[in-house]
């Protein structure tokens, strides 16, 4: 019998949207600058940024406003986001050339795809999943990002000591973040803890802002990936 090959459930179901005149302009010309290729292989980030600093990784960051806030209020620090949405890259990308910032780069494809071909072991400060897509019906729960597997790859490229940072507006997702970490090794931490740190801040977003209209409550879940042990 012939075979097929298995489909991988994705997160996203891919949309044509509607893409502007000055976001695909951007999407190829400025893309070349600030976008890195899907490649099979491990990067090495402090060549992609020509420094070692800080870094976080910015997953599925829609039209890229909290991205590019924090990037240009904090420029010691280094930023990767991925996207799939292309509108929203084109969006991002004309945000980040009017800023003028340098500390931005981006890979415009599936995340679980990105994180375990081609990001190294131990190599961010934290990570930001914000507003990740809710998949309310029950028959859809396992296109959800939160998942054992992901997170598992999520905790190998976090730094010892680094921050997961979830953020939901929809109650029964927080609630499955929560059942999923609970089993993982990443440990919860208040949010009282990490006033004033930048690798905790969320700026409000368009998607926010839309959610509050609706009534929504917007929740920030963090994590923490252990210190690495003493010597003894
Ligand atoms: C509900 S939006 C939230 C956008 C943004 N983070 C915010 O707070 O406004 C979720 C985003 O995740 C992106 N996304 C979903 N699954 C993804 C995946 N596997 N890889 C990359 N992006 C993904 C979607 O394209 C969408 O833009």
């Amino acid at each position: 019998m012939e075979s097929r090959p298995l489909r991988k459930v994705r997160s996203f179901v891919r949309r044509p949207g509607r893409i502007t005149v000055a976001q695909r302009r951007a999407l190829e010309t400025l893309l070349p600058r600030y976008g890195l290729p899907y490649e099979q292989r491990r990067l090495d980030l402090d060549a992609v940024f020509g420094r070692s600093a800080p870094r976080v990784l910015d997953i599925g960051f829609g039209d890229g406003e909290a991205l590019v806030t924090t990037a240009a209020r904090y420029p010691e620090i280094d930023y990767l986001g991925v996207e799939i949405h292309e509108p929203g890259v084109g969006h991002l990308l004309l945000l980040l050339e009017r800023a003028g910032l340098e500390n931005v780069r981006v890979i415009v494809h599936d995340v679980v795809e990105v994180i375990e071909a081609m990001l190294p072991d131990a190599s961010f400060d934290a990570i930001n999943l914000f507003f990740p897509d809710p998949w309310p019906k029950k028959r859809h729960h396992k296109r959800r990002l939160v998942q054992p597997p992901f997170i598992a790859q999520c905790e190998r490229i976090m730094k010892p000591g680094a921050l997961l940072h979830v953020a939901t507006d929809w109650a029964p997702y927080a609630e499955h973040t929560r059942e999923v970490l609970a089993q993982s090794a990443l440990q919860p931490v208040a949010a009282q803890t990490l006033a004033g740190d930048p690798l905790a801040e969320r700026p409000p977003t368009k998607f926010e802002r839309r959610g509050e209209r609706l009534g929504h409550v917007a929740e920030d879940l963090y994590y923490r990936r252990p210190p690495a042990s003493e010597p003894a």
